[in-house]
């Protein structure tokens, strides 16, 4: 079994330290010989892509989180309204589908039954579905009319690190792909930002060797109730991921909000000593919200709490309001959260290491839900 980690302790650091690899090879072959992008696997045709009016992305836990990133760059890239919805809800409350609905499923497994429901219950309205899954063969990709793979390798692990990254990559190509058919972004705008995703092993490469300091982090936080997780933008759904993989293994209270709802209700929670992670978007990025980021920081800090912040190299802005600053690449908006990601993965892990408890095996989690 040593053998099979690959010298690691656990299968969850293989993985972690295998994202750039599951990055690289998820793009492998995107590109065609004319720089246009090429979907190998998809069973879609240009024509019916042209049609699509409306984008629903459906998915569960990790893969959700994936699903609430692509939003941003979907709709960014080619005015297509997209919604993103848990698979476990999606049915029940009877959506609206039509022809020209393309709902997305994002499944590392492409076996969790909530996410299969949905599935059938998107193509029995008539709607095109396409399955973007890390399992060859698997049932969500048999079931739905195109798919495609993320090839991040096999996950062990039950919390998903490696295929979350791919996921979120290859929901970026699609949404470049659907761009580039219904012409609402320009050959060079789509290469560039290809080129940029190309960037992205490179840069968690990075952030993996200055990784160490985020180890020590959570050994000092570990007898903490509770920690909190505050985004805006992209990097709301990675303070939901964050929280969600400390619960998932360090079986802690943790949370995660949309920065600006904190005065709205979570800042009440703040109280002396209270770890509060924040990830920060880049003070470069179009929207602004680096300063209004900032500022949630410093009300926070204000009422005792011991600031974890996540900003890129080079921000100068968050130094006298950071407890403790862990340092990110500086890479474009969209592709933050697969650098912001990794220090929270990491954090989560070593927490459940020095609780004590089983890393690859949480209690009453399983890899692949395959009942409702
Ligand atoms: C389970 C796993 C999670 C995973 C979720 C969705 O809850 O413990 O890690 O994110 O299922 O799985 P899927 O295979 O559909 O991505």
């Amino acid at each position: 079994a040593a053998a099979e980690k690959g010298g690691y302790d656990y299968f969850m650091l293989k993985e972690i330290a295998e994202q750039p690899k599951a990055i690289a090879d998820t793009l492998l072959g995107r590109v065609g010989l004319d720089g246009q992008l090429v979907l190998d696997e998809m069973r879609l045709s240009d024509e019916e892509l042209r049609e699509v009016d409306k984008v629903v992305i459906v998915s569960c836990g990790t893969s959700f989180h994936a699903g609430l990133i692509a939003k941003y760059a979907i709709e960014h890239w080619t005015r297509i309204p997209c919604e993103v919805e848990l698979a476990s809800e999606f049915r029940y409350r009877d959506p609206i589908l039509s022809r020209s609905t393309l709902v997305i499923a994002i499944s590392q497994s492409g076996e969790t039954a909530d996410t299969l429901m949905a599935v059938r219950h998107a193509r029995e309205q008539r709607s095109r579905v396409l399955a973007i899954c890390n399992t060859n063969g698997s049932t969500i990709p048999r079931e739905s009319d195109a798919v495609v793979y993320t090839h991040a390798g096999p996950e062990i692990a039950v919390a998903s690190t490696k295929a979350f990254l791919a996921q979120i990559v290859a929901c970026y190509v699609v949404g470049l792909y659907l761009a580039q058919v219904r012409g609402t972004k320009f050959g060079d705008e789509i290469a560039t930002v290809m080129d940029q995703i190309n960037e992205m092993p490179a840069a968690v490469e990075k952030v993996l060797e200055t990784i160490e300091p985020v180890r020590a982090l959570a050994r000092t936080l570990k007898d903490k109730k509770s920690v909190l997780f505050l985004g805006r933008h992209v990097g709301y759904p990675v303070a939901l991921e964050g929280a969600l993989k400390l619960k998932e293994l360090a079986y802690m209270h943790a949370e995660g909000f949309a920065a600006g709802e904190l005065k709205h209700g979570p800042i009440a929670l703040i109280e002396e000593g209270v770890p509060v992670v924040v990830t920060v978007p880049s003070p470069s990025a179009r929207h602004r919200l680096h300063d209004k980021i900032v500022s949630s920081i410093q009300e926070v800090r204000a009422r005792g709490a011991h600031t974890i912040v996540i900003a890129e190299e080079g921000d100068e802005a968050v130094v006298p309001y950071a407890n403790t600053l862990i340092r990110i690449p500086q890479v474009p908006t969209l592709l933050q959260p697969l650098v912001s990601t990794v220090p929270l993965q990491v954090f989560a892990c070593e927490m459940a290491t020095v609780k004590g408890y089983d890393v690859d095996q949480p209690r009453n989690l399983a890899k692949s839900v395959t009942v409702e």
